[in-house]
């Protein structure tokens, strides 16, 4: 029997090129949106970097392994996923897709990956829920009882995990802000509705550990600290109750001039150990990009934009094919380094010279 190709047969590209995707996007969408989603904060060198220093790293790939059976599954928080690819929460779908967050839920969970709902999107938790499975993700806002009560409302319509994104103390300044003729949040609607004045809104600048334990307690859920970049960050997190950590830069959208995420990827999943999972987030764009990340010690990678474009440009469906075909990339990559599964590719992949 001929052997059977990691993505089932076909021997050309069928994806979409993250960047093309872009490009198409760019035509379908009012110019201030495109720009409210593309951008980043500061003069945007953490976000011209992100792509880039993934793209640094080279493999040195293994063969003469028998590579004929492939898995890109992978267990998240207890849950078996088909994908390590988990969609990033961003907030305000609704901008770029009449369907907004039920369109791109529903498409992530077509595609068998995990689906994080951003407290600030357009569609109503209630709505989200119905479309399959997710994770809620929560900014802590000063008057904290809001937080809560999304955290408690998310765990009641079945959410499995919160993200707690710890990076945002302040909403980093950017050339281009919300379009002002956007869609309110379906979730808490005075975040985008709100009275200026009205500081009950804003992000709680005091966040610190004890706000993780108390979601994790207040929702019984497992919680995901989302932007940590230093090991001893990740350890406070941990030793706070945290289940996994997100090294991420925001995508470039909160300091500018962090460390791009495959360089703080290693301190952090020294650190952490067995203790939580590791998961790695911004300008991931391929299943190489996806390996090198695994490589590195991550248990799973997040994509934010990418999903973005899919869904402004073909809905539900759009947001499948790009995940699937990432997936099918990564099932590829995985063979041609020489890899059976997710947990098979470490860090004897990397090449080290500048590393
Ligand atoms: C985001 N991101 C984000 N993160 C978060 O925790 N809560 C949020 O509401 C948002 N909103 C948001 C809006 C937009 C338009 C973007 C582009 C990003 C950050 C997101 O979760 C993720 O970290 C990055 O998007 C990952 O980088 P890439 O894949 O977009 O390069």
């Amino acid at each position: 029997m001929a052997p059977r190709h990691p993505v089932g047969g076909r021997r050309q590209y069928r994806l979409i090129p993250p960047d093309e995707l872009e490009r198409r996007a760019r035509e379908v969408l009012p110019a201030d949106v495109f720009a409210y989603f593309a951008g980043g904060s500061g003069r945007g060198h953490t976000l011209a970097e992100q792509e880039l220093s993934w793209r640094q790293l080279y493999l040195r790939p293994r063969i003469l392994n028998d590579v004929s059976e492939v898995a890109t599954s992978v267990s998240l928080l207890g849950h078996a996923a088909s994908s390590p690819v988990v969609v990033a929460p961003s907030a305000l779908h609704g901008l770029a897709h009449s369907e907004a967050e039920v369109a791109t839920a529903r498409g992530s969970s077509a595609a068998g990956c995990r689906f994080v709902l951003s407290m600030r999107s357009s569609s109503r938790i209630e709505d989200v829920a119905a479309a399959g499975p997710f994770w809620q993700q929560i900014y802590v806002l000063k008057d904290r009882g809001v937080s809560d009560d999304i955290a408690i409302r998310a765990a009641e319509l079945g959410a499995t995990a919160l993200m707690l994104t710890v990076d945002t103390p302040y909403v980093a300044r950017k050339a281009a802000g919300i379009p002002q003729r956007g869609p309110a949040s379906g979730i808490v609607s005075a975040l985008d509705n709100r009275d200026e004045a009205d500081k009950r809104y804003s992000q709680a600048a005091d966040l610190t550990p004890d706000d993780l334990s108390r979601l994790a307690q207040v929702s019984g859920l497992p919680v995901i600290a989302k932007g940590v970049l230093r090991g001893d960050d990740a350890v406070r997190c941990v030793e706070a109750g945290a289940a996994a950590i997100v090294v991420s830069t925001h995508g470039g959208r909160q300091l500018d001039g962090a460390i791009p995420v495959p360089y703080a990827l290693p301190e952090v999943v020294d650190a952490v150990g067995d203790r939580a999972e590791v998961y790695a987030d911004g300008g991931i764009r391929t299943g190489v990009d996806v390996v090198r990340a695994l490589a590195l010690g991550a248990r799973a990678v997040m994509i934010g934009r990418p999903v973005i474009w899919a869904l402004a440009t073909g809905g539900a469906p759009g947001v499948q094919n790009l995940l699937t075909d990432l997936n099918d990339d990564v099932r590829e990559a995985l063979a041609l380094a020489g890899c059976v599964s997710c947990a098979d590719a470490g860090r004897d992949l990397i090449f080290r010279a500048n590393f």
